[in-house]
């Protein structure tokens, strides 16, 4: 299991694969960092599966901050990732700052989403000695301009503009950039093209790591899951058992 992001290169050469998976609070965090989770992410998805928003773009600063500083008091081993949320890296100035802040809540490295068109952004932060995570592909921040959540590299075009972002992102000095919603084949093809690990969701199996949103994993958010996510518990049918069978004893 991971201790120090410095691990990674190694990693990806002699493996074995990273697991990551998201975490929103303390007992969460606590307990996937005694399970041996290589790297903790503190989502945005924060939005939808703890908060009840419609998409990640309600997620604020304070948001990230109140439970990212959760997260890390819980952990004492995984380093942590923690999203930069919508509209918080608009300029590279206001990218380091708000990169600042995530990291003075104990977090081990930051992520934003967005690849050629977010360099500036990226190197800002890397020359602010803080390290970084990219996300490419489908990115749920811009789903309004989107129009919806859809897979990516399905084009030539898609392609090479994927390439384009992992490149630049790696030469940036990325250590490791997640993979959303890309056509396996091209997932496969960026992990092979650059140093800085690959971690997939949705992004079929040959990436140097997997990601997963954890209520996806444990079945507590049963509204929603994507395709792609096979729970392996039913927390939400667990609940629902425990907190019936208790009303049932007071109300005899
Ligand atoms: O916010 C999140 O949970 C993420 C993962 C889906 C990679 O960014
Ligand atoms: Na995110």
């Amino acid at each position: 299991m991971l201790t120090s992001l410095s691990e990674l290169p190694q990693r990806k050469i002699q493996g074995p694969k990273l697991a990551v998976l998201t975490a929103y609070d303390y007992p969460t965090a606590r307990m996937l960092d005694e399970a041996g989770v290589d790297l903790l992410l503190v989502g945005d998805s924060l939005g939808m599966v703890v908060l009840g928003l419609p998409d990640t773009t309600g997620v604020t600063m304070d948001m990230m901050v109140h439970h990212t500083t959760a997260v890390c008091r819980g952990v004492s081993r995984a380093p942590v990732i923690a999203d930069l949320p919508y509209a918080s890296y608009a300029t590279p100035e206001i990218a380091v700052a708000n990169a600042r802040r995530l990291m003075e809540c104990g977090a081990a490295c930051v992520k934003l989403e967005g690849g050629v068109s977010m360099i500036p952004q990226v190197r800002a932060i890397i020359a602010a000695g803080i390290p970084f995570v990219g996300h490419i592909g489908m990115l749920p921040q811009s789903v309004r301009e989107e129009g919806g959540y859809k897979k990516k590299g399905k084009t030539a075009e898609s392609i090479d503009h994927l390439i384009a972002d992992a490149l630049a992102l790696d030469e940036a000095g990325a250590a490791a950039i997640v993979l959303e919603s890309i056509v396996p084949e091209v997932a496969a093809k960026i992990t092979g093209l650059i140093k800085a690990s690959t971690i997939g969701i949705g992004a079929g199996t040959e990436t140097d790591g997997q990601v997963l949103v954890t209520p996806d994993l444990l079945g507590s958010f049963p509204w929603f899951r994507p395709p792609f996510a096979k729970a392996r518990a039913d927390v939400a049918g667990e609940t629902l058992r425990a907190v019936r069978e208790y009303m049932a004893e007071v109300q005899s």
